[in-house]
């Protein structure tokens, strides 16, 4: 069946793509991220650091608490290094499966479909607040042992779930069938950079729903999971390398961290 990539309307995966310098967008995409970097001209740095943020977590939680298998939840277009790449360096034999619900997204999903001969890479076609489809997809029913620490990951996503109520419905379903030891990791829209409000703005006014929290708002997200230092924090400020050291605060839209189930 053909792709109806609705290409007159703007959608936040293609504008996230031409913020990152991808080729994967249209006119409206692109008018629509000028739009919005006029009123947050640090948007595009704010999204490189929080791509290096996913890079990192990913990287934290293969090397550092020995996960294996992954549920990443809007992935958005590839942009290299793909989680995937990431995790798979640690050990070829990880499993990923990649969720979003973008035609476009679909449509390049072959780029990460590059996993290691010794593991496996999927990706389902799916909106996340569908739960229950989700997790009886054989995409993750083929890949995911739910006997066996899973990362759950939304990087960049909740933002465009404005119900709190909702957002817990999601994570809290998404958790359910995932055993002791097993991650989520978040990153979001903080309230508390004004630029970061005002992209929110720009979002809606363009017809993505799109949400800032404050810090609050996003540790709630994490209730009844164990926050791993340093809790939630700037994505810059997470357990940063050189190169997130670097970045000035002003700058970056998002806050994420890190929370394990016990
Ligand atoms: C800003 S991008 C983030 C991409 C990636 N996680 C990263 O941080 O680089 C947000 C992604 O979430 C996806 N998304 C938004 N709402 C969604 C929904 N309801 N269900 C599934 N994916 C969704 C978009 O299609 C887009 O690809």
């Amino acid at each position: 069946m053909p792709v109806d990539l609705n290409t007159s309307v703007p959608h936040s995966a293609r504008i996230y793509d031409y913020l990152l310098g991808g080729k994967d967008n249209f006119e409206a995409d692109r008018t629509a991220a000028a739009a919005i970097v006029e009123s947050s001209p640090s948007l595009p740095i704010s999204m490189r650091a929080n791509r290096q943020f996913m890079a990192r977590v990913a990287h934290h939680l293969a090397a550092e608490r020995g996960i294996r298998q992954f549920l990443d939840i809007g992935t958005g277009l590839p942009t290299s290094p793909n989680l995937h790449e990431v995790v798979q360096k640690e050990d070829p034999t990880s499993k990923i499966v990649y969720v979003d619900n973008d035609p476009i997204v679909l449509v390049h999903a072959r780029a990460l479909l590059t996993s290691t001969p010794q593991g496996t890479t999927a990706y389902l076609d799916a909106d996340l607040r569908d739960v229950d489809k989700i997790l009886a997809s054989p995409e993750v029913r083929d890949n995911i042992d739910f006997t066996r620490p899973v990362s759950i990951s939304l990087i960049a996503v909740l933002q465009f779930i404005p119900d709190e109520d909702e957002a817990h419905r999601i994570l809290d379903g998404l958790l359910e069938p995932c055993p002791a030891g097993s991650t989520l990791a978040i990153s979001t829209v903080t309230a508390h950079n004004p630029q970061a409000v005002a992209a929110a703005a720009a979002y809606r006014a363009r017809g993505i729903q799109a949400i800032e929290r404050t810090d609050d708002e996003v540790t709630a997200l994490f209730r009844g999971l164990d926050l791993v230092d340093p809790g939630v924090v700037l994505v810059n400020k997470w357990r940063p390398d050189a190169e997130a050291a670097a970045i000035d605060d002003t700058h970056v839209q998002m806050t994420g961290g890190v929370a394990v189930k016990n």
